[in-house]
């Protein structure tokens, strides 16, 4: 899929079939994530992908619609990067695009402001020092939603506000 397709088709996806994606796929949502620009290229990240039942039954008490994902990739940041959140935002942005084009749904699920990123970092093994940006599941998709967005016409400004 073109990227520009990609990016319009992008919707929040949390109805999956419960199918499992070939890891070759999950392997080119990550590459996607680790190839976003980050502040001063330190690229202070690592992703976790996680496709055991197990584990993403424990970590769908986070949002229960994560029970059928096919993955769950955790995104990892450095906070001694002043860009942390930036960094790995962009990251996150990248996989929910190369999701969609692989003809995946995924949804961005809140991590460091969660009340569970303790419990999930020592879950999961991630160093004390490190903070648990997201969680991003990834299934195939169950439904498409739609969801409107503002008009780019309200939205864009030649030259000033
Ligand atoms: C920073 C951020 C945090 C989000 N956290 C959640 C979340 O915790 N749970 C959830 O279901 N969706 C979450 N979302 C997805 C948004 O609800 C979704 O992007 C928004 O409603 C727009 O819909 P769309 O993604 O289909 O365009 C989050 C999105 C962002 C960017």
């Amino acid at each position: 899929m073109e990227a520009l397709e990609a990016i319009r088709k992008r919707r929040s996806v949390r109805k999956y079939t419960g199918d499992p994606i070939p890891r070759e796929d999950l392997e080119k949502i990550v590459d996607a994530g680790r190839l976003a620009a980050t502040g001063s290229n330190r690229q202070p990240w690592d992703f976790i992908v996680v496709t055991d039942r197990k584990m993403i039954d424990r970590l769908k008490v986070a949002a229960q619609w994560m029970e059928k994902a096919g993955a769950i990739i955790a995104v990892v940041m450095d906070p001694s990067s002043r860009w942390w959140v930036e960094d790995g935002s962009a990251a996150v942005e990248n996989m929910l695009i190369a999701s969609t084009a692989l003809g995946y749904g995924s949804c961005w699920l809140e991590g460091y402001t969660l009340p569970l990123e303790e419990e999930f970092k020592k879950l999961l093994g991630v160093p004390r020092e490190k903070r648990l940006l997201t969680l991003v599941p990834i299934g195939v998709p169950a439904e498409w939603p739609t969801k409107e967005k503002k008009p780019l016409e309200e939205v864009l400004h030649w030259e000033k506000y």
